[in-house]
């Protein structure tokens, strides 16, 4: 039977972050680590930014959970990171990383993956720091909202960020659709929006609970992204393998997207 579409309500009170953490990105066991998403995005990301053509002053994320992977490259190439969620405990999680406090999630696998592929691994050290001093601002968001960020309004950033999120916050193609056009907002004309997530998945585990997934297909998205005032610039499909932890997330494959929203978007 499918599962009911998990509210944000929902998030706010039963997401454990910790949990999250842990059966995902965990070092070696996690299951993203080892069904190689993780791996895949990681790539994709050093990809887009290494070339240094996508740069500026600021980069929002979208619905970062308790996660950071996705500024370890980034890092490099904006002044300021705003990560943002929806849920309290998610980014007092982030917080909690940020400002090295005890019981803070152990990234540095990922950290030490990335500092290698931009040729020295021994910097992974430097490299926290510089997503520490970079990520400035955590601020609660929305993207059901047409201004996610409400009530602050921000100027528009050089470059969006979104990870397994809307897929997550979105009950159908329609509010996927409405979610997208919320979150193109807070982005310039000609800026980047770089998304990844999977794709073919129903649910996902959190502790006991499972979540709901909006189950996504490349031609769905592809057409979504277009209606959306987007020009594809990179899509990158990566079928999963390594199928041991279906019961913990059903999806059949990676995604990532680089789109380039036009100049005669508002
Ligand atoms: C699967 S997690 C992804 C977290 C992170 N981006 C990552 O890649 O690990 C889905 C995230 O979507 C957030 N979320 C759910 N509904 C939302 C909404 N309406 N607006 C913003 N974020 C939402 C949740 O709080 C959760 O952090």
């Amino acid at each position: 039977m499918a599962l009911d579409f998990t509210d944000k309500e929902i998030y706010q009170r039963d997401f454990d972050p910790r949990a999250y953490l842990d059966t995902y990105y965990a070092a070696d066991v996690g299951s993203f680590v080892t069904d190689e998403y993780l791996p895949f995005i990681l790539k994709n990301l050093f990809g887009t930014f290494a070339s240094g053509a996508i740069r500026g002053d600021t980069l929002i994320d979208i619905g970062s959970g308790p996660s950071i992977y996705q500024f370890l490259s980034a890092c490099e190439y904006f002044r300021e990171i705003i990560a943002t969620d929806y849920t309290d405990r998610n980014l007092q999680e982030l917080e909690k990383w940020l400002k090295k406090e005890p019981g803070a999630f152990d990234w540095s696998s990922a950290v030490k993956f990335v500092c290698e592929l931009e040729g020295d691994r021994e910097k992974w050290t430097e490299k926290e720091e510089k997503v520490r001093r970079t990520v400035t601002r955590l601020l609660k968001c929305d993207v059901t909202k047409s201004n996610p960020l409400e009530p602050l309004t921000l100027p528009q950033a050089d470059c969006l960020l979104t990870f397994l999120c809307l897929d997550a916050a979105c009950k159908d193609h329609e509010a996927f659709c409405c979610a997208l056009r919320n979150i193109t907002s807070l982005l310039k004309p000609g800026g980047y929006l770089v998304m990844g997530g999977v794709l073919g998945s129903s649910m996902y585990m959190v502790g006991q609970y499972p979540f709901f997934s909006l189950d996504l297909e490349k031609e769905f998205l592809e057409r979504a992204v277009c209606d959306a005032g987007y020009v594809v610039e990179r899509l990158e499909v990566q079928p999963r393998t390594d199928l041991t932890s279906m019961f913990l997330s059903d999806y059949k494959a990676s995604f990532f997207l680089l789109l380039r929203k036009q100049m005669d978007m508002k």
